[in-house]
């Protein structure tokens, strides 16, 4: 049964890509998000977590010895996981132990946040042959998030590799079918991160998702959660 808009109109999702949890910046993530938790007392979130160098690494080494692609896809979820495990155990008391691996763990989980006094639950892959993105996309449609943060490396999405033009433009806006013609030509992403997968771009056009594309920075994500976000890129749909 669906549940009451005031219930759900609170919840953001965040996609943490699997960069930042060797990177200096991920202290600064986790005080930003406890900071506004603080402040925004409404405010629930699914946090993502994606698999970073880590799970390539681990894939690479298993694809050199033959191992078939479904099992890698497994060891990368295994890593998105202890991503989420150590997001989880550095937000202590605010986030859920608990690493869902399914969407309706998290429905529930996210059912339970009020009873728990929990606000945050933090979670890797959920199925083989996708990616995090896509997880992060079914989970704000099925918790029906009022944003979908996808936190990257890069500024946004730029209209041509800002690496090759020096007159690259970021895009403020971009629509699923302007990001779909990107991402078919990988050489124009900045830096080749793929921002979102065609499974993701499905389910954000198809429930008109609410995503916000931006650098995965905890000055940047603290005005964001606070409804601030004056940068990245924001997906915006065709009138029907
Ligand atoms: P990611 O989606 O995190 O890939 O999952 P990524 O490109 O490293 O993302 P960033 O850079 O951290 O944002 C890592 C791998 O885990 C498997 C895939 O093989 C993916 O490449 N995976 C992940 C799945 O098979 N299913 C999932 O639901 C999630």
């Amino acid at each position: 049964m669906p549940r009451e808009k005031s219930e759900q109109s609170n919840i953001n999702v965040l996609k943490l890509s699997g960069s930042i949890f060797f990177s200096e910046g991920f202290r600064e993530i986790v005080e930003s998000i406890t900071r506004v938790l603080d402040r925004m007392k409404k405010l629930r979130l699914v946090v993502i977590c994606g698999g970073g160098s880590t799970a390539r690494r681990y894939i690479e080494a298993g694809s050199r010895l033959g191992v078939d692609k479904a099992s890698l896809d497994e060891i990368g979820i295994q890593i998105s996981r202890l991503n989420a495990r150590i997001f989880s155990l550095a937000l202590g008391d605010l986030a859920f132990e608990q690493i869902p691996s399914s969407i309706s763990q998290v429905a529930e989980l996210i059912t339970l946040s009020s009873i728990r006094g929990k606000r945050v639950v933090s979670m890797g892959g959920l199925h083989p042959g996708q990616s995090t993105n896509a997880v992060a996309a079914l989970v704000a449609e099925k918790v029906r998030a009022t944003k979908f943060f996808n936190l990257t490396d890069v500024e946004g999405v730029y209209d041509k590799d800002p690496k090759k033009f020096r007159d690259a433009k970021l895009l403020r806006t971009v629509t699923v079918e302007q990001l779909e013609g990107i991402l078919r030509n990988e050489a124009m992403l900045p830096g080749g991160y793929d921002l979102m997968d065609p499974v993701a771009l499905r389910l954000i056009r198809r429930s008109r998702i609410n995503t916000i594309i931006l650098k995965c920075g905890g000055k940047e994500l603290e005005r964001a959660l606070s409804g601030r976000y004056d940068f990245g890129t924001r997906i915006v749909f065709k009138r029907v």
